[in-house]
This record gives C-alpha cells, sequence and structure tokens, in this order.
C-alpha cells in the first residue's frame, strides 16, 4: 500500500500515515532506513508519531518513557511489555509502502 514519498520522512524523525481502514500507524527514519509501526503505544493511548522521541532506532512514549525498537517493534524499556505490531515497508521509486 502506497503512503508517502521518502523525502517526507527526515532521518531521525517520525511521520503519521493511516492504513485503509483508517487505522494510524507510525513511519521511523532511521539512518535512512524507513520502518512502520503501530502508531499506539501498547501502554496507554499515545500516538508515537505525535507524541514519541525517536532516538537511533528506539522510540520513547513521552507519557511514562517507556521505549520500543522500531525495528522489530520489541518494548526495550518499562513500563512498555507489549511489542508494537511491525509492517514490513518497501521503497518504490523513493514511495514508501507497506505491506498490510
Ligand atoms: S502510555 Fe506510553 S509509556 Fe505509558
Amino acid at each position: 500500500m502506497k503512503l508517502c514519498p521518502v523525502a517526507d520522512i527526515p532521518e531521525g524523525e517520525i511521520r503519521q500515515a493511516a492504513l485503509p481502514d483508517g487505522q494510524p500507524i507510525a513511519l521511523y527514519n532511521v539512518d535512512g532506513r524507513i520502518y512502520a509501526t503501530a502508531d499506539r503505544c501498547t501502554h496507554g493511548e499515545v500516538s508515537l508519531s505525535e507524541e514519541g522521541c525517536l532516538m537511533g532506532k528506539i522510540v520513547e512514549c513521552s507519557w511514562h518513557f517507556g521505549t520500543f525498537d522500531v525495528t522489530t517493534g520489541a518494548a526495550t524499556g518499562m513500563p512498555c511489555e507489549v511489542a508494537l505490531k511491525t509492517y514490513p515497508v518497501e521503497l518504490i521509486e523513493g514511495v514508501v509502502h507497506v505491506v498490510v
């Protein structure tokens, strides 16, 4: 599924996009590679693309400072214990696509 130009996601930043069912996902640029996860923190009702802070491949939720590895979805810091759903990303002619 086609989402946005890769140029819309600067290195080290997070952008929100929507799946066909309206569900938000978060797109991350980690050292020039794009990763996609569910946008909602698994600990609370927080949008990681709006409230999260990306440091390398780790996103920190600003509510309780839980963390996730955006390359795998794994929860890496308390109080987050449940992994984020991840989506495979493909770049086709400079456009980000996710496989859903
Ligand atoms: S809501 Fe994200 S760490 Fe609590």
